[in-house]
């Protein structure tokens, strides 16, 4: 009976709540230049055009709804945990559709659109409203320091020791809606397979690193997710 499993989540399953992915066709880096949006030189370059980029993203990801696939996660979490085992949720989406779908335990590798980050201080306050480069610190009163609390290019993602604790002791590696074109989370189903642990992706169209699962269900998040959900929890031994 499968116990730990270890789910990678990317933007596909926030795509069916309205929120654009990156690499398809009309996805964001197709429309902005990653480079100066998504960089510490781009911040500091252009800190206004920064801020309002994820300004747009925040008020975009408060308006969104979870859909389907957020909440069988959620169900798989308790599912799990009511069988002594646990769902280790790595996403790397920074909004907040897990939470609000009822998942309680979420690991975001790339940060929070919800987080301000302090440049002075470091403290990371929930952050609902908009930021601008007058912001002042809540903690420090720092003024014009506070950023949105995301993982930039270049930066080193969040929680990666704990990441790789969960990797290890997974029965199962589910990666659901992410094209694999980002280390170190494009990596991790290398990893999985060198565990012996059996790999999955759920995804629209084969990922980057496709090769690496044993199987791939092709569709939409809020079809696969759930049907996936389902048989592990029917599971009898
Ligand atoms: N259901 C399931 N999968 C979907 C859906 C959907 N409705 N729509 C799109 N997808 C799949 C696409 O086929 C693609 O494989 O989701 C994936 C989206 O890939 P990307 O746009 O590259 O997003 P992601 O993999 O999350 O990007 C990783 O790159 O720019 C950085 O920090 C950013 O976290 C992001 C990282």
């Amino acid at each position: 009976m499968t116990r730990n499993v270890f789910v990678l989540t990317g933007a596909g399953i926030s795509a069916e709540s309205g929120l654009g992915t990156f690499r398809d066709t009309e996805g964001v880096w197709a429309r902005f230049d990653p480079m100066r949006l998504a960089t510490p030189e781009g911040f500091a370059a252009d800190p206004v055009l920064v801020q309002e980029f994820y300004n747009q993203r925040r008020r975009d990801a408060r308006a969104a709804a979870p859909n389907p696939a957020h909440a069988a996660l959620a169900r798989l979490e308790a599912g799990l945990a009511e069988r002594g085992g646990r769902l280790f949720l790595c996403t790397q989406n920074i909004d907040d559709l897990h939470e609000r779908a009822g998942s309680r335990h979420v690991v975001h590798m790339h940060g929070e659109l919800l987080r301000a980050r302090c440049t002075a201080c470091g403290t990371e306050p929930v952050w609902h409203e908009d930021l601008t480069v007058e912001t002042a610190c809540p903690h420090c009163a720092h003024g014009g320091g506070m950023r949105p609390d995301v993982v930039w290019f270049g930066e080193m993602p969040k929680h990666l020791d704990a990441i790789d604790e969960a990797l290890a002791e997974a029965d199962l590696f589910v990666a659901i809606g992410t094209s694999g074109a980002v280390y170190p989370a494009a990596g991790y189903v290398a990893q999985a397979r060198a565990f012996g642990i059996p790999t999955l992706a759920l995804t629209l169209e084969a990922a980057d690193n496709a090769g690496m699962f044993e199987a791939t269900r092709l569709g939409r998040a809020s079809e696969t997710v759930p049907a996936f959900v389902d048989e592990v929890l029917s599971e009898t031994r």
